[in-house]
């Protein structure tokens, strides 16, 4: 027996299921669902964007899952070992790419998230003053050196688990501080919807305005988020499931991650929304700002309790991210240990340094010294808008396509359980036609429209 074509495995199906919803519960629940939906109209982008998840979303999913654990590799080698000398190898290719710069920014958005954290715990944040929140954020995340401080901080912890292994941390720390941060979030809802802008907040996000329905734009921001939010399109799904076992059954997974995932965000936005239109200085589409500005209004309305839900919050919220952020640094990791023949500890540093550094330039561009604009957006903006709006749908695509058309059609279906089942011959037509056409619709939209 080769001992070095052992692949690490998930200990448990259970494991396997944490860490999916450790990839997928993270920053994009709560900052960026509910700034996107926030810029995007409320009620509407919501609609559009749950209908995205189940029609787009869990396909793909349970796509990524049956590539990984077929393929039994880093998401390159995976298309490679099912489908030798292809072209669907390109998705895999992107997949690397774009885990790269979606870590990079994420890892500066969560070093404010940890920012905050310590912010309460040592009283900076406590007795701004109701209505200065506004200007705490914008002072903080300008500053010349801050951002980058917290960033690297944030990446650190980040490469210190996945140098050891991700296994083992991951499994134990999602089973408890995930329902935790649900706990905390629900409790968070029920205060919200006492605020004088409760009513408006649950009209904002639960009332749609059809007309919204019109609207390429809103449709391509649901179908990015979507992508986003369930780390589809970058290879993190397809990494993870080629560490499981083939007892474990891959339709419940997905099941379960998009069930749990989208949960999150709704009740984010039950948190956030009517708290936005209870204070008079924030509106809807205030930006990535949003949950820095409107969540301390919150905490400090709330007098003494907030301080420590605060302290709560952002420590859960941190540890959302991180258990996302491993799963985008190990895309890249377990690439470079097949494909340089490293170990994981160097291929680590090698990966976890590079996206680090790269991380600088958008850690520095929100007033920064680094304020400066390429092609119209700030450097954070800019890689945002690159892998949201194409690298990751086109991906999402080429994942389609492959398991719907490329993948002999009895292996697909029997990687995922449904060979006899009406859902399966509805899972392989979602892929063929439904999420193929919506995603190509909406790429021709970024690329050509408005
Ligand atoms: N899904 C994560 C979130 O919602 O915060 C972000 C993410 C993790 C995206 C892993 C992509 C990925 F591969």
């Amino acid at each position: 027996m080769v001992v070095t074509n052992q692949r690490e495995q998930f200990a448990t199906k259970l494991g396997f299921i944490l860490a999916a919803v450790g990839s997928a519960v993270g920053l994009g629940n709560i900052w960026r669902f509910s700034y996107v939906a926030g810029e995007s109209g409320g009620a509407a982008f919501l609609l559009i964007y749950v209908l995205c998840i189940f029609l787009i979303g869990l396909p793909v999913l349970l796509a990524e899952f049956s590539v990984g654990r077929r393929g039994q590799s880093d998401v390159v080698g995976s298309y490679n070992n099912i489908a030798p000398g292809k072209p669907w190898v390109i998705g895999g290719i992107l997949g690397v790419l774009t885990s790269f710069l979606i870590l990079s920014f994420y890892g500066v958005i969560a070093g404010w998230v940890v920012y905050y954290f310590f912010a309460y715990l040592t009283g900076q944040a406590t007795g701004v003053g109701e209505g200065n929140y506004a200007d705490f954020f914008v002072t903080f995340i300008g500053g010349a050196a801050a951002p980058v401080v917290w960033q690297v901080i944030f990446m650190a912890l980040v490469l210190g688990i996945v140098f050891f292994g991700v296994k083992k941390g991951i499994e134990l720390s999602n089973k408890i501080f995930m329902p935790l941060l649900a706990i905390i979030l629900i409790f968070l809802a029920v205060y919200s919807l006492t605020l004088d802008g409760a009513g408006e907040g649950l009209a904002f996000l639960f009332t749609p305005d059809w007309s919204a329905f019109a609207e390429p734009g809103v449709w391509s921001s649901a179908v990015g988020q979507a992508f986003f939010t369930l780390s589809l399109g970058m290879g993190a799904m397809i990494t993870y499931s080629s560490y499981l076992s083939r007892e474990a059954n891959l339709t419940t997974a997905a099941g379960s991650v998009v069930t749990l995932d989208t949960l999150f965000a709704i009740v984010a936005g039950i948190v956030i929304f009517p708290a936005v239109f209870t204070f008079a200085n924030v509106e809807p589409d205030a930006g990535p700002g949003l949950i820095f500005i409107v969540l301390p209004e919150v905490f400090n309305q709330m007098g003494g309790a907030g301080t420590i839900f605060a302290i709560f919050f952002f420590f859960l919220v941190a540890i959302a991210a991180l258990s996302s952020a491993i799963s985008l640094l190990e895309v890249s990791v377990s690439y470079v240990m097949r494909q340089l023949n490293w170990n994981r500890r160097k291929a680590t540093l090698l990966a976890g340094i590079a996206v680090t550094v790269f991380g600088i330039p958008s850690a520095l561009s929100q007033g920064g010294p680094l304020t400066f604009e390429f092609f119209g957006l700030p450097f954070l903006d800019l890689i945002d808008t690159i892998t949201d709006q194409y690298t990751l749908p086109l991906a999402g695509m080429i994942v389609a396509l492959f398991v719907g058309w490329g993948w002999n059609q009895v292996d697909a279906l029997k990687e995922t359980g449904l060979t006899n089942s009406p859902f399966g011959v509805l899972w392989l037509w979602m892929l063929r036609i439904v999420a193929p056409i919506g995603i190509a619709w909406i790429l021709f939209q970024n690329i050509f429209g408005a």
